[in-house]
């Protein structure tokens, strides 16, 4: 696994470089299959990214008709309550720009039955990736899995304490989250792992203790769970700024 970790002045250049690689990898992903498969994460920091994305700068440089969306983890809500991921996504981006509607694969987080959610989000993942032999090591290979970090070490809705964060055979799981009081729906560190470029994307001063943990301190992926994130064969690119940075003692500037 090949690890970098780049350290951004603010947000805006952090967004400006993701969206930077996400264009020179859907470019490379659709020469070399006719498609670019991407799991887009949740909560507010990519909210700069995938509005710069479907902005004047980057739109025309975006195969929109040929990238496909999936969610690494998504809350147990509605498609249009206001903590919903892929609304965050729909309004910021997918709304401004040409994306089929058959590229676009929630998760069905309306159905009151988490777990079940979970298991019909891994058939889709199933059947997609099958039917476009996009499998690798018998698992969905995304060509780019975006990921965030919570200030406790959670990445995707992998939280610390969780049975999903040593999930080891199912590829989405719907882990109930404690300090929520909810249930999540998560790819496991199974389909994470297997992607082709992983992309955590993180910032604010809260996350600099945590980030040092998990960079640079003792392993204990239950304590924190982006630990846990290791491609098997992909790239590991970790995009922080200065603030969340502070306290890292190797970094690139
Ligand atoms: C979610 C995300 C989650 C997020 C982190 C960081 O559903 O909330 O997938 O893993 O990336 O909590 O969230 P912020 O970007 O809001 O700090």
């Amino acid at each position: 696994m090949s690890r970098e970790i780049r350290v951004f002045a603010d947000a805006h250049d952090m967004s400006r470089a993701a969206a930077d690689v996400m264009v020179r990898l859907a470019g490379e992903a659709v020469q070399a299959r006719g498609l670019f498969v991407v799991a887009l994460a949740g909560g507010s920091s990519p909210k700069t990214l995938y509005m710069l994305l479907a902005g004047h700068t980057y739109r025309h440089s975006v195969p929109w008709e040929k990238v496909h969306f999936f969610w690494g983890d998504e809350r147990h809500v509605p498609p249009d309550h206001n903590d919903c991921n892929y609304r965050m996504a729909r309004e910021t981006m997918l709304s401004k720009v040409e994306v089929p509607a058959g590229n676009i694969h929630r998760v069905r987080s309306e159905n009151p039955d988490a777990r079940q959610a979970a298991e019909d989000y891994e058939t889709e993942l199933r059947e997609f990736f099958t039917a476009n032999n996009l499998l690798a090591n018998g698992l969905p290979r995304f060509d780019l899995v975006l990921l965030g970090m919570g200030p406790d070490g959670h990445t995707a809705s992998l939280f610390p304490g969780t049975h999903a964060v040593r999930e080891r055979e199912r590829w989405v799981a719907a882990p109930w989250v404690d300090k929520f009081h909810t249930y999540r729906v998560t790819l496991t560190p199974l389909v994470l792992n297997n992607a082709a470029c992983i992309l955590f994307f993180v910032g604010g001063e809260e996350k600099a203790e945590t980030l040092r943990a998990v960079l640079e301190g003792a392993e204990e992926s239950d304590r924190y769970p982006a630990q846990v994130i290791r491609p098997t064969g992909g790239v590991l690119c970790w995009m922080v700024d200065r603030a969340a940075a502070k306290l890292l003692t190797s970094s690139k500037q």
